[in-house]
């Protein structure tokens, strides 16, 4: 939990500014979560940089720390992890508690379905109302014995078991959290775990097992690993997150006279929905000094201001973009003319319902914006100032924060302290690249 209550922080933003200079942003959210978990489960010693030092990817931390495995740090983004190899992991004294974090509950639900231990899972208010039952459903199918709230919620209360036996899973929704957490429960399945996904997902969890030289068959959509194999110690040098970098991304684009490079985002093709999708809005994006860093694609990404313009978003973009809707919204309200986006469903069920809450704040700044079931019609105009709500929700709280660039007043944005699940520094670093924006 942070050091505040996810009530009692605002964010005050005054109008108008550009963006100049260069950052980096911290640590990719997903690989950092990733990179504790194999570590855990290798064999010897697993030495991580650019780790995430945010709330979330520390609940993932704390978890594996409270079930043996012996983890040195961060220290300025340096983790040294102490695998236990794949059947070192002992049973927590308590509940593991995740905070606000999707991404660890439903990959540690598959990677601990088939333990020898008992665990429980616990997070937040809004964990505890997001939907369970697309990891619980497959995980039962592979004779996992889980449990749920009314509802498939958390706290989810799984029993040891050495019995699970690999699938053949046909995905009804585009979700990496799912595909991941059957790739890690197929680990400890017998037989032969295979995924196929409706439409590309973040492959960070593939092309990592791969870094930690298990085997994976992939077949267009399909992913089949065979369970028993085992993990190797390795190196991870975790990118900075295009997610973080997002809020940037847009803000430069926005923002007449800005010009602004990020240094080291990883531009992993299952992640660089955001680019296509501004560009396609007539943004101004170099992708500069392309290199790839422990199989995973890193680039400077260099920005300049320009006008946008509305467009129909395409859906097979919005899986490849899902989190950075939220500050995408802000773009389309800054574009001249109309945003649809449609397909989008996912939305509704994230840390907040991304659709209502961006729509009730963007009308409360002055523009039209219509939710429908799976998206969103945003009409381009003028942003007044106003009190917007995040309902806790880290992405909605920093994409207002960037709206305030092409606002006509004051922006206040309540219940913001869970910007430190994700962006550690986040008003520090906006405040040193152009933003007038403070805590209150
Ligand atoms: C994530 C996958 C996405 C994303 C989340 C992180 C991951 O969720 O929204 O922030 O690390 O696998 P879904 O796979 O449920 O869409």
């Amino acid at each position: 939990m942070s050091a505040h209550t996810s009530k009692d922080i605002s964010f005050v933003v005054e109008p108008g500014g550009r963006l100049q200079g260069s950052a980096r942003v911290p640590g990719d959210k997903s690989i950092s979560h990733r990179s504790i978990m194999l570590g855990a489960l290798a064999e010897g010693e697993t030495r991580i940089s650019g780790f995430l030092e945010g709330e979330d990817s520390l609940a993932t931390l704390k978890a594996f720390q409270a079930m043996g495995v012996q983890i040195e740090g961060p220290n300025k983004g340096h983790v040294t992890v102490h695998g236990v190899g794949m059947q070192g992991l002992q049973q927590a004294e308590q509940d593991l508690y995740l905070g606000n974090s999707g991404t660890s509950m439903r990959l540690m639900s598959g990677l601990l379905a088939g333990q020898s231990f008992d665990s429980v899972l616990t997070g937040d208010k809004s964990l505890s109302g997001r939907p369970m039952r697309r990891v619980i459903d497959p995980l039962r199918q592979m004779n996992a014995v889980i449990s749920a709230e009314d509802g498939d919620t958390a706290p989810l209360r799984i029993s040891a078991n050495n019995r699970l036996e690999g699938i053949d899973y046909d995905m009804p929704v585009a979700s990496a959290q799912v595909k991941s957490c059957l790739l890690l429960a197929g680990m400890f399945a017998e037989g032969r775990t295979c995924v196929t996904e409706p439409a590309p997902t973040r492959d960070h969890t593939e092309r990592m097992l791969a870094g930690f030289g298990y085997t994976l068959d992939r077949d267009g959509s399909k992913v089949c690993l065979q369970g028993g194999g085992t993990l190797r110690a390795c190196s991870i040098d975790v990118p900075a997150d295009i997610s973080s970098a997002a809020f940037f991304m847009v803000a430069a684009s926005i923002a007449e006279g800005s010009e602004l490079i990020l240094e080291h985002v990883g531009v992993n093709p299952t992640r660089t929905g955001v680019i296509d999708i501004l560009r396609l809005m007539g943004a101004n994006i170099d992708i500069i000094n392309e290199r790839e860093v422990g199989g995973e694609p890193v680039a400077d990404i260099r920005i300049q201001s320009s006008r946008l313009h509305g467009i129909n978003i395409p859906e097979e973009l919005v899986p490849l973009a899902i989190d950075e809707f939220p500050v995408l919204f802000i773009a389309a309200a800054c574009a001249s003319g109309q945003t649809v986006l449609t397909g989008a469903r996912e939305l509704r069920v994230k840390e907040s319902d991304r659709i209502q809450v961006m729509a009730d704040g963007l009308q409360t700044l002055g523009i039209q914006a219509q939710p429908t079931d799976d998206g969103i019609v945003i009409e381009g105009g003028q942003l007044q100032g106003g009190t917007v709500f995040s309902h806790g929700d880290h992405r909605i709280s920093m994409s207002f924060a960037i709206a305030a660039l092409r606002c006509q007043g004051t922006v206040t944005i309540k219940d913001s302290a869970n910007v430190d699940t994700s962006f550690p520094g986040f008003v520090e670093l906006a405040k040193g690249l152009g933003l007038s924006i403070r805590i209150a």
